[in-house]
């Protein structure tokens, strides 16, 4: 059965864009085809732990021993890893925090990048190597080329160089940016701009849902 893995991190569960765009596309999936099935793992409401121990960065054959207290993270480690590498679709949300990821979907971040397991190193070259990953990107502020802080976001090019570079998936992101138009004053003009990329991202994220559903069943 074609499966998705749906990920959060918007702290907000209310007005959340991120949250509102991956919930559509996640709603196409589901409608696409009545065998596409959905794991979500909320990251803000249900966090991962920090890494527990540097050692859970590399595979098991190079982590020697691993102390009694880390043995439980390890098995959370691998509760993870297996979510990721059974899903044919990974989706993310991804907002922009402090020009960064949200620190719960770093510390899922810091669980799924392992070399040996997801990314290459000796006999394992990449497991998801071609697999779609979908980040959905949602920015208080714009970043557009030509600006003064065209490269301040510091979020969606860590997950290009880990999810696309390293475990070499097949990235696509979605981005919704001014959403703080609506909220802070000083950004009334912006709104008009706000609220159509907001629409624009709904009716990405559903064409993207049906396409890649079309493409996982082919
Ligand atoms: C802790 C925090 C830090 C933020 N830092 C930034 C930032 O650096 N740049 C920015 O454009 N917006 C920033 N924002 C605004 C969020 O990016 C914006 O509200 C976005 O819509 C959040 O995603 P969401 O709507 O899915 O919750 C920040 C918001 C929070 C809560």
């Amino acid at each position: 059965m074609p499966s998705l893995l749906h990920l959060d991190s918007s702290a907000d569960p209310v007005d959340s864009r991120s949250r509102a765009v991956t919930a559509a596309f996640a709603a196409a999936w589901r409608d696409a085809d009545p065998a596409n099935t959905v794991v979500h793992r909320d990251l803000h409401r249900d966090p991962l732990p920090h890494l527990a121990d540097a050692s859970l960065h590399w595979p098991v054959a190079f982590r020697g021993e691993v102390a009694a207290p880390f043995r439980a993270a390890e098995r959370l480690q691998r509760e993870v890893l297996d979510e990721l590498l059974a899903a044919d679709v990974l989706l993310v949300g991804a907002p922009l925090y402090n020009y960064s990821l949200p620190s719960s979907l770093k510390a899922w971040v810091d669980h799924i990048h392992v070399p040996g397991v997801t990314a290459p190193f000796g006999d394992v070259d990449r497991p998801l190597a071609g697999r779609p990953a979908v980040v959905v990107s949602s920015r208080g502020g714009s970043y557009d080329e030509g600006t003064p802080t065209a490269d301040w976001d510091h979020g969606v090019p860590v997950l290009r160089i880990i999810l696309g570079e390293a475990l070499g998936m097949d990235v696509s992101v979605i981005a919704t940016n001014l959403t703080l138009a609506e909220r802070l004053p000083g950004l009334e003009e912006q709104i008009p701009r706000s609220r159509r990329e907001l629409a624009e991202a709904h009716e990405a994220a559903a064409a993207l849902a049906r396409t890649l559903s079309a493409s996982v069943r082919a």
